[in-house]
């Protein structure tokens, strides 16, 4: 056995010694080193020798297995040498020439600052769910407190999708609150969630509007959820994204489906509320629309607003970055242009 041992080496050693390219290196690495090589076989039939012999031929045949693999990489070393050296002295490569840089990826300034606001939430115990971008009128109006006709409707420039007569209206969700919906549909109380995800109206672009943007929505309900809660969840999320020092303001305001509705301010971030062109004068920035989840909406989805009350929040994303870096124009977002997209 040991003498067979030997001679395989001797052989393998010697075929090696032939190998004049790469792939007659990885035919010898498949003969010699492979699963089915006879080396592989032979220490895989070790189990049938009695204990003293197994301990020689075993050591024997992990110390040739070794050298084997030393001698192939050592031959792979000389190979690309050779080739290099090939290539030098024909003058393909010129080893004077700087080195070609490797491109480096990063993320999307938009997922950046999701994944930020994600952070933030998650911390307070909310979980990160996410919906559908094409949604049924009902989960997107109806069910929302906003039907058919009704004023409200006003408020987003819907984009369509052709429907055959006869089936419900489906369209491009126009803000992230069908999840809401969709989510109390399946979960009982307490719920606490948020929901990124992207958004779409039927707008001319501009400097401020795009067709296409992302929103994050938050809600939250249990026994016993206030305003106060609302607030309290809404001025930490305020002050870990834009700074300790940062005065919140909420104002009434009014969505359909919640009651009370509001509206949150934060101090001016170029004037700290002195008044300038950023925060058109007023020292306040609205950055989201929120309140308190509307009881019919509640009863809608089986949810007792005898029992349960929650808050819900929705805020735009790119907003964030735009105040933050001072990006005058949303459009740059997804307009793909790398000079834009790198400095982030
Ligand atoms: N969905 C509203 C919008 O897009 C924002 C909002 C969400 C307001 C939740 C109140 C509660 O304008």
């Amino acid at each position: 056995m040991l003498q067979r041992l030997e001679d395989l080496r001797a052989r393998a050693l010697e075929e090696l010694n032939k190998v004049s390219n790469a792939r007659e290196l990885e035919v010898w690495r498949v003969r010699y080193l492979g699963k089915k090589s006879d080396l592989t076989q032979l220490l895989r039939s070790l189990a049938t020798l009695n204990l003293e012999e197994r301990r020689q031929v075993g050591a024997q045949a992990n110390e040739i297995k070794r050298a084997l693999e030393s001698s192939l990489e050592e031959k792979n070393r000389l190979l690309q040498e050779a080739i290099l050296t090939y290539r030098r002295e024909a003058r393909e490569l010129d080893v004077t020439l700087p080195g070609r840089p490797f491109p480096i990826g990063r993320l999307h300034p938009t997922t950046q600052i999701l994944k930020e606001i994600c952070h933030v939430f998650q911390n307070m115990g909310f979980e990160v769910i996410e919906g559908p971008d094409v949604e049924w009128d009902y989960y997107n109006f109806e069910a929302l407190n906003i039907p058919q006709h009704h004023p409200a409707r006003d408020m987003f420039a819907t984009l369509w999708i052709d429907a055959a007569s006869g089936e419900e209206a489906r369209l491009l969700r126009t803000h992230t609150s069908p999840m809401q919906i969709r989510l109390m549909e399946k979960e009982r109380p307490p719920i606490r969630v948020i929901v990124p995800g992207r958004v779409y109206r039927y707008e001319a672009t501009d400097a401020t509007h795009e067709s296409m943007f992302y929103q994050v929505e938050g809600l939250a309900v249990d026994k016993g959820i206030t305003l106060a809660d609302l607030k309290g969840a809404l001025l930490d999320f305020c002050r870990c994204v834009f700074g300790e020092d940062r005065k919140v303001r909420f104002r009434c305001d009014y969505f359909p489906f919640v009651e009370p509705g509001v509206e949150v301010a934060i101090s001016c971030l170029a004037c700290n509320g002195t008044g300038c062109r950023l925060c058109g004068y007023s020292g306040w920035i609205e950055i989201l629309g929120a309140g308190m989840v509307h009881p019919d909406v509640l009863a809608r989805v089986d949810i007792n607003p005898k029992v349960y009350s929650g808050f819900a929040f929705g805020m735009g994303v790119e907003r964030i970055p735009m105040l933050r870096y001072g990006i005058e124009d949303i459009r740059l977002f997804y307009s793909n242009d790398l000079r834009f997209l790198r400095q982030f």
